[in-house]
């Protein structure tokens, strides 16, 4: 078995989404078969590339340039999934990129079982989308997709903390807000196929940013920082722009994010 780092960064030279995702759960399945005997795999060190490799298709594009589709027609469901997929892509990657990028910082084991359960998550995602939009006659890479998302890892590549308050603690955290919504597009539109997949995502999510705010409060722990304080600044310095209401406050409350972490950071809180 290669360091799990070494596995992180494989994963993210590997470009074709399929086979990053394939690579990344079988991954994740050695090192998780490797910790149930009660090993402590080594987790060595990598030299992860800047930007993640990337299928040639789709076509990445500003926010401003996306055509925006109404989610009430065929289309606009399909450009829906594909917006998740790509998401989900990029989230295989991110998980994988705090693996690889942040091993020169002491962390328990704990933190590597984590990020490795949610990167093989992502990947099951990203399927699950693919199979959705292949199932609606499309496929990932069809259409044009958000350029930009790499944008927070870029950010903090040399900041852990400021990684995991922006990273699932924001972005993540902001998943938990907007995916009911879409839920009910699909149940609305009688797509059992995608209600299914996009209610596992939902439910698995909330682990996700739970992780993020676990390891925050556990380094700000280590630091003897005060974790509100601390989450603010830092989130005003990476994050560009203001968080949005509505909140889903019992999903965030249920991962570990109180709401005097975001109200705060509203354009309303911040006045
Ligand atoms: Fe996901
Ligand atoms: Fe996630």
């Amino acid at each position: 078995m290669i360091a799990l780092a070494q596995m992180a960064e494989a994963v993210l030279r590997t470009a074709e989404g399929r086979e990053k995702t394939a690579l990344s759960r079988g991954f994740a399945a050695e090192w998780q078969a490797a910790r149930a005997t009660g090993e402590t795999p080594e987790i060595g060190r990598a030299d992860p590339p800047l930007h993640p490799a990337r299928p040639a298709k789709p076509e990445l594009l500003s926010p401003r340039e996306v055509p925006r589709r109404k989610p009430g027609t065929p289309e606009g469901r399909i450009a829906l999934l594909h917006a998740v997929a790509h998401i989900e892509l990029n989230a295989v990657d991110l998980h994988w990129d705090i693996i690889a990028r942040f091993c020169d910082v002491k962390l328990p084991m704990g933190f590597y079982d984590d990020w490795v359960k949610a990167a093989d998550e992502e990947s099951k995602h990203f399927n699950l989308m693919s199979d959705c939009l292949e199932a609606a006659g499309s496929h990932y890479g069809a259409l044009a997709a958000h350029a930009g998302m790499w944008r927070a890892a870029e950010d903090t590549a040399d900041d852990l903390m400021g990684r995991l308050a922006v990273v699932p603690m924001v972005l993540e955290a902001r998943g938990l807000d907007v995916t009911p919504g879409m839920i009910e597009v699909f149940k609305r539109a009688k797509d059992t196929g995608a209600v299914a997949a996009l209610e596992t995502i939902y439910a698995e999510e909330v682990a996700h940013v739970a992780y993020g705010s676990k390891w925050f409060h556990f380094l700000c722990g280590r630091f003897d920082e005060d974790p509100k304080e601390r989450f603010h600044t830092l989130v005003r310095k990476y994050f560009h722009g203001d968080l949005k209401p509505p909140f889903n406050e019992e999903k965030r409350a249920e991962a570990g994010i109180p709401p005097d972490f975001y109200w705060p950071l509203t354009a309303e809180g911040s006045t």
